[in-house]
Formats: C-alpha cells, sequence, structure tokens
C-alpha cells in the first residue's frame, strides 16, 4: 500500500435512526472510501450525540451495529481506517468539559442546529447546545486535520476551529486547526419534499432500505403539477436535482433533454432515478445485509477500532491535562 499523507481525516454520522441515508451517504459517507485510501481516517459512530434524541437503549444499540454494518458495506476497511463507537472513548466527555470552559456561550446560542430543534420540539434538552462542542471533542482529541461532512454542518467546523484557536490562546499550541472539506457542488441533499432530507423531516430514503420501498418512495417525490406534454425544467426538479448523484453526465444530458422537449411524465424521470439508485446501491445493499447476519464479527470491528482510538485519545489527553492545570500536580 502506498503510503499515505500526514493529515488525519476524522468524522462521525449519528446512530439516530434504524438505518442512515442517502443524504448521510451523497453529502458525507462516499467521501469517507475514496479519502480513507489518501490519509489516515478515523470514522466514528456518534451514539454520545444520538442520544440527544434516542431514549431507548436497545434501539440504540441496534442503530450503533447498523451503523457500523453500513461503514463496511459501502467500502470502509477496518486495515485503512479506524471504524469505532465514540462513548467508548469516554475521554471525549471530559475534553467536552474543558473545552465548554472555553466555548462562548453566545456562539452556542447562535448554532442554526439548536434554533433548528428549538423550532420543533417544546422542550429542548441541553445536550442539543452542547452537542457542538462534543462534535468539536470529537474532532480534536484525535488532532483531526480534514473533516469530511455535508454542507449542513458547516457552522459546526467554524465552531470547531474558534475553539480550537482560543484553546490554544490560552494553553499554547495544543490542537492543530482542522479544515472542513465540504463539496460546495453537492450542497444539502434534498429529501422527498424538497426540504433538506433528514431523519427528523421523515422524508428520508434509507440507504439499504429494500428496492420495493426505495421505488414507493421515489414515486412520492413531490414536483410540481405539469402535465405530461408541457416542457419542463430539470434544474428546479427534486427529481432530476437527486439523478445528478447517480447517472453519468450523458444520462443527465439525456433525461434533461426529455425534460425540455415536453411529452414526458414525471413518473418516467422517477422510473430512471430509481434505476440509477439501484445500480449504485443495490450491491452494496447485499454486502449490509449479509454482515447484518453477522452481528459479533461487527462488534469485534468495534472493539478493535475503539482499542486503536484510545491509543491516540490517551497522548492528546495527557498535554490537553498538563497544559489546563489538573492531572500530575508538580
Ligand atoms: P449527522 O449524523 O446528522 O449526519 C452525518 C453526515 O451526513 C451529512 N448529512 C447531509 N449532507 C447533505 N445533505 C443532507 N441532507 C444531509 N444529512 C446529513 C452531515 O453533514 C454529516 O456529515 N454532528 C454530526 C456528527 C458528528 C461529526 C463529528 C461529524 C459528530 N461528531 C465529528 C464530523 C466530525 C451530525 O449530526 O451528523
Amino acid at each position: 500500500m502506498a503510503e499515505k499523507k500526514r493529515e488525519l481525516v476524522l468524522s462521525g454520522v449519528q446512530p439516530s435512526a434504524a438505518q442512515v441515508h442517502l443524504g448521510n451517504y451523497l453529502g458525507a459517507m462516499k467521501r469517507f472510501v475514496t479519502l480513507s485510501q489518501q490519509y489516515d481516517t478515523i470514522v466514528c459512530i456518534v451514539d454520545l450525540h444520538a442520544l440527544t434524541t434516542v431514549w431507548d437503549a436497545q434501539a440504540l444499540r441496534e442503530n450503533t451495529v447498523s451503523l457500523a454494518a453500513a461503514y463496511l458495506a459501502i467500502g470502509m476497511e477496518p486495515s485503512r481506517a479506524i471504524i469505532f463507537r465514540q462513548s467508548d472513548v469516554a475521554e471525549v466527555c471530559e475534553l467536552t468539559w474543558y473545552l465548554a470552559c472555553q466555548f462562548p456561550l453566545g456562539l452556542l446560542e447562535r448554532a442554526t442546529s439548536l434554533k433548528d430543534a428549538k423550532a420543533k420540539a417544546k422542550v429542548v434538552n441541553s445536550g442539543l447546545m452542547y452537542y457542538p462542542v462534543l462534535m468539536a471533542a470529537d474532532i480534536l482529541l484525535y488532532r483531526s486535520t480534514k473533516v469530511p461532512v455535508g454542507a449542513d454542518q458547516k457552522q459546526h467546523l467554524e465552531m470547531t476551529r474558534e475553539v480550537a484557536q482560543k484553546f490554544n490562546n490560552a494553553y499554547g499550541d495544543v490542537f492543530p486547526l482542522p479544515e472542513p472539506l465540504i463539496e460546495e457542488d453537492t450542497g444539502v441533499i434534498v429529501g422527498l419534499d424538497g426540504r433538506k432530507m433528514s431523519k427528523s423531516y421523515d422524508n428520508y430514503i434509507g440507504l439499504f432500505e429494500d428496492s420495493k420501498k426505495v421505488r414507493k418512495k421515489v414515486m412520492k417525490i413531490v414536483t410540481d403539477s405539469k402535465s405530461v406534454e408541457d416542457e419542463k425544467d430539470p434544474d428546479t426538479c427534486n427529481v432530476f436535482t437527486l439523478y445528478k448523484f447517480f447517472a453519468s453526465q450523458q444520462e443527465q444530458a439525456a433525461l434533461a433533454e426529455k425534460y425540455r422537449a415536453g411529452g414526458m411524465g414525471y413518473g418516467e424521470a422517477k422510473q430512471a432515478l430509481f434505476e440509477s439508485i439501484e445500480r449504485e446501491i443495490s450491491p452494496m445493499r447485499d454486502k449490509y445485509n449479509d454482515l447484518m447476519s453477522r452481528p459479533d464479527d461487527l462488534r469485534d470491528v468495534l472493539a478493535d477500532g475503539a482499542r486503536r482510538a484510545r491509543e491516540i485519545a490517551g497522548v492528546t489527553m495527557a498535554s490537553v491535562r498538563e497544559a489546563v492545570g489538573v492531572g500530575s500536580i508538580l
């Protein structure tokens, strides 16, 4: 294997649902695989973040196993990347506290994710407010330098950089400033209703849902009400927006032409989208289903990942404790 460059890529996904969705895959996870071939890479199942919304212990465990299988099914290999569960390295909570003491309250109050949570629920638990601090701790605990995320996480990365800078100003150069890797062209992936694809809007297509369900959901994607004969605009159509991620340039040009010519109903475009999704996802789905039938193997992968992650975290925490004045007295 060619030697990897001296950067550390880290990212995380919440096990907040039985399955991740196409937004997670297209916005972030797909890139983890290519990055892991170039750089040292850590991918995390952020179960502590998921505790802000998942309060069923068994569901959290099942979602965690499913996410481990998803990482492997999309092509992550334990020989190329550390795949682990966030709560297996408890130091992340300790670091969260040290960072919280440098994190301006106003910054947390301005977080878009907190505003969204407040708009959705009457009672917002304070875990949702500390969410960006815990995320910063994930990134800084492993001294990560590159963080591939979807466009919706941009503000969290800015906060991470700001708190790392504040910490370094107070205590010396402890953390490298992590660089977000956000694909501006990809942007935020839209769901069935045209809003951001999200579990909480129930507008998502599960990455490994069976093909019948995927088809049913694709057929539900909201379009305008133009008739078959009408000329249509691919650039403003939710179906075409998703199609672009799964089809070749040639296929995209051909379908765009049909939109513009008129005489094509949205049903036909949806069928083309469904087939293109199936082409890419179905081999991974087979792998996912096979992995889910071997949960012990998945647990082994996570146990090994936790051991390797703990080693890195231990080194960082020794210098963090020293820097802030806890740990050894002398
Ligand atoms: P989460 O679990 O909400 O999403 C995981 C990844 O999927 C991306 N994503 C999307 N991208 C484009 N369009 C969408 N509709 C869409 N929905 C989700 C997210 O941007 C993310 O990259 N706070 C993070 C998890 C986290 C993390 C970290 C990430 C915790 N610690 C450290 C990076 C580094 C989150 O809630 O992601």
